[in-house]
């Protein structure tokens, strides 16, 4: 199959079959908003560089941690799966049943359809990195509270850092949000170019999956979204080979 016809057929399988974009340039002419720069967020005080924790390290950390009330309900944690050094990372809410389960995020349906959305973007799954805001599972899927995300935050900079992407790709309010430490509704942090942390990594907002599982027609814009990602994304790896 040529590198068209597999997207294409990774469109279909995220569902996206009325509409194929001509190009992806005049794709991103069509989203809502004007890509602008977003103020940057200020760097946490583990993001100094003084933080000098191995994946190993790290994963043993997060496996064992007890910071707060979710390790008590957790079949165990879930930490993040993928190329540790890979150029695209995407993150998402929590474990879901399934993951919990399974100790690896995106494995239910919900990560199916983020497979569909990598392939269409051209990676296999284990081309990019993916973890969640949380490492263990909330109860009854609820969202993050505040203070759970506060006692995890720190796991996922250091994992971003150890990483060091070119692009981060947001899935969902909750992760959009506590990422970039802001309220501003989903609607309106897509189709902006983001930054986080020290090396103002560009972070790109898309919609949840799971959302996108209840509410297909929104498909396509979430297809705009990952052409959006594409084009910033060349932007910052050009002329780095
Ligand atoms: N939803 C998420 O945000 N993360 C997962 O790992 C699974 C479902």
């Amino acid at each position: 199959m040529s590198k068209p016809e597999r997207r294409h057929a990774a469109l279909a399988a995220m569902g996206v079959t009325a509409w194929v974009p001509r190009d992806a340039a005049a794709a991103v002419e069509e989203t809502a908003a004007s890509p602008a720069p977003a103020p940057a967020v200020p760097a946490a005080a583990d993001m100094s560089g003084a933080d000098q924790t191995d994946w190993d390290s790290l994963a043993a950390a997060v496996a064992a941690c007890r910071r707060c009330e979710l390790h008590k309900g957790r079949t165990q944690t879930v930490f993040g799966v993928g190329a540790r050094d890979a150029r695209w990372m995407v993150i998402g809410e929590a474990p879901g049943q399934e993951e919990d389960r399974r100790g690896e995020p995106f494995v239910g349906r919900a990560g199916q359809l983020l497979n569909s959305m990598l392939a269409a973007l051209g990676f296999r799954r284990e081309q990019v990195y993916i973890a969640n805001i949380l490492k263990c599972r909330p109860p009854g899927n609820r969202d993050p509270r505040p203070e759970e995300v506060a006692c995890c935050e720190g796991y996922l900079q250091r994992q971003i850092a150890l990483v060091n992407p070119a692009i981060i790709l947001c899935v969902g309010r909750i992760a959009a949000q506590n990422l970039l430490k802001t309220q501003t509704p989903i609607a309106r942090l897509r189709g902006q170019r983001h930054v986080y942390g020290p090396r103002q990594t560009p972070v790109i907002v898309t919609y949840h999956p799971a959302y996108l599982l209840r509410s297909p027609a929104e498909k396509r814009r979430a297809w705009q979204d990952l052409l959006f990602a594409q084009r910033v994304y060349a932007e910052a790896t050009r002329g780095s080979g």
